[in-house]
């Protein structure tokens, strides 16, 4: 179930990188509405759901610049344990295909005026943060832009990337995996980014935990990143009530259930897409109770203050919850 309203888009082009249907291959999708018309605005570290086949949809992060309105561009990294998604996308689309996504929604922001910033991507992850790259280049901000990949031949958007950062003069610090397998080297970009550089990571599980076992001592607030797979399973305890405030609908979730799953056998929909708890679409403004957090969209902050929680993974602390539904 999308929840914004929907654009019809077209491939006008796909690009492919690496060895088509391999571990690593990507699809790069340049998607323009079927209207002609310009598509909504959105800001860097925004992404997009995607109908990949019926009751299938994925979210894919913008990649190109924000200032482009005539058309979104997302990558595709092909998923070996993939039946259903990036798997269909690599098998049966084609350039002219008609593909129907949501309107932009961001939870991955870029802090425009941040003295400094710094980018770090792993693998497919590149695609929010090339997004932002491009952004900071349009705003004439500092930064500095480290890339990790399994091969430079399977790196998405690899020349793209050298050739826009080389146009402001800033360096493409890449490490490549068959080359020298020790990764990124995630402290030393931390001890020696300036004291107040805002930072921005997505990639693999893996890369982000470093990351944040690396950022440790960086401020509040200054240490950003995307996952792309939920990190906590949900909470499926249940033994609490909940209360929709719009309808006074009050329902109970039993054992084994979420919310979203509990409401959805009342025949309460509410709008959802990845319901693992990375994209936002299940936003809920808590009134009453306090929320068992299980997403990794709300910041540590948000998430202490209570004041929403994502209905689709998140459960209850409190025998009562009313939400703003
Ligand atoms: S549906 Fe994606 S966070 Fe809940």
């Amino acid at each position: 179930m999308m929840t914004d309203s929907t654009l019809r888009t077209r491939i006008h082009r796909m690009t492919q990188v690496g060895v088509p249907g391999t571990p690593g291959a990507v699809r790069i999708l340049d998607l323009r509405q079927e209207n002609g018309r310009d598509l909504p605005e959105f800001e860097a570290g925004a992404h997009v759901d995607l109908v990949v086949s019926d009751g299938v949809i994925r979210q894919y992060s913008l990649l190109n610049a924000p200032s482009e309105r005539h058309r979104y561009v997302v990558a595709i990294a092909l998923d070996p344990a993939s039946r259903g998604g990036s798997r269909h996308l690599h098998d049966w689309v084609e350039e002219g295909d008609v593909l129907v996504i949501g309107t932009p929604r961001c939870h991955f922001h870029l802090v425009e005026d941040a003295p400094y910033s710094v980018l770090v991507a792993g693998g497919i992850g590149v695609t929010p943060i090339w997004s932002m790259a491009q952004r900071l280049i349009a705003l004439g901000r500092p930064f500095e832009f480290h890339f990790g990949a399994r091969s430079a031949a399977t790196a998405p958007l690899l020349a793209e990337i050298a050739a826009g950062l080389a146009t402001v003069g800033v360096a493409l610090h890449t490490v490549f995996a068959d080359e020298d397998d020790r990764g990124l080297d995630l402290a030393g970009i931390v001890a020696r980014a300036p004291v107040d550089a805002h930072f921005y990571a997505c990639g693999p599980s893996g890369m982000l935990d470093a990351y944040l076992a690396a950022g440790q001592g960086v401020a509040e607030g200054r240490l950003h990143y995307e996952r792309f797979a939920g990190t906590s399973a949900a909470a499926t305890d249940g033994g609490f009530e909940v209360e929709l405030a719009r309808t006074g609908g009050r329902y109970t979730v039993e054992p084994g259930q979420t919310i979203l799953e509990a409401l959805k056998l009342h025949g309460i929909n509410v709008p959802h897409s990845c319901a693992e708890g990375i994209c936002g679409a299940c936003e809920a403004r808590v009134i009453s109770g306090i929320p068992d957090h299980r997403d990794d969209v709300l910041s540590d902050a948000e998430k202490a203050s209570n004041a929403s929680m994502m209905v689709c993974c998140s459960g209850s602390r409190s025998p009562m919850l009313v939400l703003d539904l």
